[in-house]
């Protein structure tokens, strides 16, 4: 801070906390504050509370093969007669919203994702089931085709390409089918450029206005999602991958752009996914942003917790609760995650 800046810049300057106590020693012992139990409590920086998780949930038809998601061990596939029962689980444990997301019979999936926008889908049955019988739980529907889309893609396939402005169009009706159907916030997690603000105007034309989005703002082509599209069958279609529309790993300066565009395109909430390996994109967001972030703890990293604890190699409840501390300690409020029902049993038994 130069000599001749105001005061007051100064001051504030000064003021700022710093770590810089060096040579302390023996006056100074930090692990004082960590002798029992009551201080540590007391200066606890961060806190996870079950307000903080969203649980996804993955539905199938009744007719469907098998609830069993091999990469994903603990996790069941939900057909709409066992829905009562888990969204109820969910609402009794005062988790705050579920998100929605269908296994999708290979019979019913096509080049123009037509099943994405029929009111009698899967996906809208379960909205509709879910509001009438818990209103206050919060229901997210992911806006997105690969579920419905015989290629596997995100949006509509033309030659090698993914033609961006044709699948914003089906977002839109898709959308709006969610939304009729009683969904609360769609989360577009498609990663087309210019999505957000047109589902938005969608939205209001037709009336609704009330329902939020929450954009998949840095969505990153990741490796981490490959027991996801186990699970919603999107993986074994998929031809070729994700970057020329999810981002580059190596980008970080470029989450922040995605995440300025989305917001003014009128998206209520953002969202940095995959979760853990991206811990420092959440950061950055809620730095420069100060608007609610979301982390998505993907499947991947379920799979590898889960993974090693079922192995006896780490101590798999402990590493849940503590994967899902880093990402309050980073800055999100709130977390997807698959662990959303163990951890709020965790939590509330103290
Ligand atoms: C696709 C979508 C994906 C996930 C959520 N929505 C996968 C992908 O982009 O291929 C991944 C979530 C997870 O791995 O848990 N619209």
């Amino acid at each position: 801070m130069p000599e001749d800046s105001p005061t007051f810049l100064r001051q504030t300057v000064t003021a700022q906390p710093t770590a810089a106590v060096t040579g302390a020693y023996p006056q100074l012992r930090l692990r004082r504050n960590r002798t029992h139990g009551w201080t540590r409590r007391l200066v606890a920086e961060t806190r996870l509370g079950i307000d903080d998780l969203i649980w996804p949930i993955f539905l199938r038809d009744e007719s469907c093969v098998e609830a069993e998601i091999p990469s994903m061990p603990g996790v069941r596939r939900v057909s709409l007669a066992e829905l009562s029962d888990a969204v109820g689980r969910a609402a009794e444990l005062g988790i705050p919203a579920v998100a929605l997301f269908p296994y999708v019979e290979p019979d019913k999936k096509t080049a123009a994702c037509d099943e994405a926008v029929d009111p009698e889908n899967l996906i809208c049955r379960a909205v509709r089931k879910i509001k009438a019988e818990t209103p206050n739980l919060g229901v997210i529907c992911d806006v997105a085709l690969d579920p419905f889309n015989a290629l596997g893609h995100d949006g509509i396939v033309h030659g090698d390409r993914i033609l961006n402005d044709e699948t914003i169009d089906i977002l839109c009706r898709q959308a709006l089918v969610q939304a009729e159907a009683g969904c609360d916030l769609v989360a577009p997690s498609d990663m087309m450029d210019g999505r957000i603000g047109e589902i938005r105007r969608r939205l209001d034309v037709e009336g609704y206005q009330d329902v939020a989005i929450c954009a998949y703002a840095a969505k990153y082509a990741s490796a981490f999602y490959g027991p996801f599209r186990e699970a919603i069958g999107s993986g074994a279609a998929l031809k070729g991958d994700k970057q020329t529309y999810q981002m580059n790993p190596a980008n970080s300066d470029e989450a922040l752009r995605e995440v300025a565009l989305d917001l003014d395109e009128g998206a209520d909430m953002v969202m940095v996914k995959p979760g853990m390996p991206y811990l420092d994109i959440i950061r950055r967001v809620k730095e420069t942003f100060a608007v609610p972030t979301l982390a998505y703890q993907v499947s991947g990293e379920y799979a590898m917790i889960r993974g090693a604890g079922l192995q006896g190699w780490i101590d798999g409840d402990r590493a849940m609760m503590e994967a899902l501390l880093s990402f309050k300690r980073a800055g999100a409020d709130g977390i997807f995650t698959y662990f959303a029902i163990e951890a709020a049993e965790r939590l509330r038994a103290g």
